[in-house]
């Protein structure tokens, strides 16, 4: 399995990191067979799995819940789990009981916190007692209601420039890679070449160190619309779907089961018990 340094070490020689998301066994099983280096547990699941229209529903016992799947559909990938909203904001002493149950309970190896500002505190105290940390600035989901929206961030200069010193302030704090989402690819660009922890991005350009995508965005699984930044590699809706009314179709039409998904009993038992 990588390690944090490891992830350093593909900053270094310009080796791109590939994240995914995964909510459950089979996603975990899958990204750990197509091979992506880490894995996201996000809260993302509170909109693509639970069906809430915010991450903002998303608790620490639901997290810890897809967590300790998505760890036994991989064993030996790197897994970041999301903090949810509202468990790293009290005091620090809340926020490491919270990451604790989420590592240890979990097998999750690093946990992922939304902002800068007073999270900051968070993130140190988290480094220091040996729980590794994702930052994630610009677009941050769980803050939605005050950023007025989904949209790109720092997009004006100076919205750009505290961006800029919050990324740096997020390694300073001792994060060990920072998730940047939906940000113009200049800012990405300069906040890559400015810092030593690698840089994830999320509609955040190609000059960044990584990419995250969201498992049902790729694979057009359950979702009906996908943002721009988002390449979909299949549609398996339709697949699944088609799949569905085929086989109600067959029960309808008597078509399923067939002899062969049948059990049968042998002659002479039969014999036993009718006579
Ligand atoms: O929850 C999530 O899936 C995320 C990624 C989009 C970065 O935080
Ligand atoms: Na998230």
């Amino acid at each position: 399995m990588k390690q944090t340094t490891d992830f350093l070490k593909m900053k270094e020689r310009e080796e791109k990191i590939v994240m995914l998301t995964a909510y459950d066994y089979p996603s975990a099983k899958q990204a750990e067979q197509g091979g992506v280096d880490m894995i996201l547990v996000g809260d993302s699941l509170g909109m693509v799995v639970l069906g809430y229209d915010s991450t903002i529903p998303v608790t620490l016992e639901d997290m810890v819940h897809h967590a300790k799947a998505v760890k036994r559909g991989a064993k030996d990938t790197f897994i970041v789990v999301d903090m949810p909203f509202l468990t790293y904001h009290l005091s620090v002493k809340d926020t490491l009981i919270n990451a604790g149950k989420l590592i240890q309970e979990t097998g999750a190896n690093a946990v992922k916190l939304e902002g800068a500002d007073n999270v900051l505190e968070h993130i140190e105290a988290l480094t220091n007692a040996g729980i590794p940390v994702c930052a994630h600035l610009g677009l941050t989901p769980q803050s939605v209601g005050i950023l007025g929206g989904y949209k790109v961030q720092g997009k004006d200069a100076e919205a750009a420039k505290k961006l800029m010193e919050d990324a740096k302030k997020c390694e300073e704090a001792g994060a060990f890679a920072l998730v940047l989402e939906c940000v113009p690819k200049q800012i990405a660009t300069t906040i890559t070449n400015s810092l030593s922890i690698p840089v994830i991005g999320i509609g955040a350009g190609m000059d960044v160190d990584g990419q995250v995508l969201v498992y049902h965005d790729i694979l057009g699984y359950g979702v009906d619309r996908v943002p721009k930044f988002v390449k979909q590699y299949h549609s398996i809706n339709p697949f699944i779907i088609e799949s569905i009314q085929a086989y109600i179709a067959d029960v309808k039409n008597k078509q399923f089961p067939e002899e062969k998904h049948t059990f049968t009993m042998k002659e002479e038992e039969l014999k036993v018990l009718y006579g």
